[in-house]
């Protein structure tokens, strides 16, 4: 199993939502985030004006999958949350050591 966690603007959430779905993706987690890449925040516009500060706001989602699946949701993310500019985002991609669904104990694959 992977962890899929993507740092994406959030005008592209609905997009990126919707191409997961389409690869069979059955959960995600999104956390409203802030932060900053090469560019520090400076040269990046948000909304048509140039952010006065060092964070810019982001949308992080977490999705775990079956090491089957993960690259077809990476290459869904990157079609979906790519506009060509600068702060598109990053996606980062670890191993998951286990899953359990609480309500019935399934562990592993089946799980997720
Ligand atoms: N090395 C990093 N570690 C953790 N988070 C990062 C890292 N790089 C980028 N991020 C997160 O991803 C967001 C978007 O990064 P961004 O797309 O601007 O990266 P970049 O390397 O500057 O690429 P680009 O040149 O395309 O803008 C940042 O606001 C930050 O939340
Ligand atoms: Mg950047």
């Amino acid at each position: 199993m992977k962890l899929i966690t993507a740092i994406i603007k959030p005008f592209r959430l609905d997009d990126v939502r919707n191409a997961l779905g389409e690869v069979g993706v059955n959960g995600m987690t999104v956390t409203e985030v802030k932060g900053f890449g090469r560019q520090r925040g400076h040269t990046e516009l948000y909304r048509g004006a140039e952010y006065v500060v060092d964070f810019l706001p982001k949308s992080k989602i977490e999705i775990a999958v079956s090491d089957e699946l993960a690259e077809r949701a990476v290459e869904a993310i990157v079609s979906a949350a790519r506009t060509g500019k600068v702060g598109d985002g990053k996606i980062f991609v670890s191993s998951i050591e286990q899953t359990i669904r609480i309500r019935t104990g399934d562990m592993g694959d089946s799980a997720l």
